[in-house]
């Protein structure tokens, strides 16, 4: 599939060199050839290509988007989706690792009101981006879970699709305001790791007994 990036910074490199890897053709959605992520994305992946942010999407089967959540306004202003699924894998993070939105509504439901011909899916947003990278768990009998939301049955299919080339398993959580607790696992995972000393490539499974 064509995969286009908004934001190709830690966490937008590390899906988009796995999924190149995995036979995808990445496209670097970037309106300033002069940001230093985008240059260091393009010189570590020379098969990355770079368009404008909205050929980019024209281009595409499929965007993610990987800014930080105080840019998704500026990031997505005036870009038409025409109805392309939209990965978001942003998080709003307020003070102390609390929720941004102070847990009135989740992020994604505020990146559905900003590309409103979208359909938005989130995903990659709860584990750091070093799973993404590298999400091989040997010795385990069961894959790293992703958990995803979204109002779109056909878009969840796609990005389930994504999942599965990148060895997760799709847990599909329901609606995209869902989306406010998985931003609150995503809190859990960043205290437990990045405060509270676990290790960073550790990630949750999903595990049902079948009767
Ligand atoms: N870090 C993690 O482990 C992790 C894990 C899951 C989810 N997240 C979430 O994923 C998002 C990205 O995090 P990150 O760690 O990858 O951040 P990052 O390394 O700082 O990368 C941010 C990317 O967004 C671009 N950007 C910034 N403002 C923009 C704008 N107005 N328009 C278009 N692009 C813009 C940056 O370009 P420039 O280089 O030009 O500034 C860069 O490519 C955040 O919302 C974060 O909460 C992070």
């Amino acid at each position: 599939m064509k995969l286009a990036f908004i934001g190709i910074g830690k966490v937008g490199f590390a899906i988009a060199s796995h999924l190149q890897k995995k036979g995808h053709q990445i496209i670097v959605a970037g309106n300033n050839p002069d940001s230093e992520s985008v240059k260091k994305a393009l010189a570590e992946c020379s098969d990355f290509s770079l368009l404008p942010v909205q050929k980019a999407v024209d281009a595409a089967d499929m965007v993610f988007l990987a800014t930080p959540f105080n840019a998704n306004e500026a990031a997505l202003q005036g870009i038409a989706f025409q109805g392309k699924t939209l990965v978001d894998c942003t998080n709003p993070v307020g003070p102390g690792i609390s929720h941004g939105l102070r847990s009135e509504c989740s992020g994604s439901e505020l990146v559905q009101e900003l590309a409103p011909d979208a359909k938005v899916v989130k995903a990659f947003s709860i584990y750091g981006f070093e799973n993404f990278a590298d999400s091989a768990f040997p010795g385990y009998d069961v894959k790293p879970a992703m958990l995803i939301a979204g109002n779109d049955a056909a878009a969840k299919q796609q990005v389930a699709a994504i999942n599965t080339d990148m060895g997760f398993e799709t847990v599909d959580t329901g609606a995209l305001s869902q989306a406010l607790h998985l931003e609150h696992m995503t809190l859990l995972w960043v205290k437990m790791v990045r405060a509270g000393g676990h290790h960073p490539h550790f990630t949750w499974a999903y595990l049902e007994k079948a009767l």
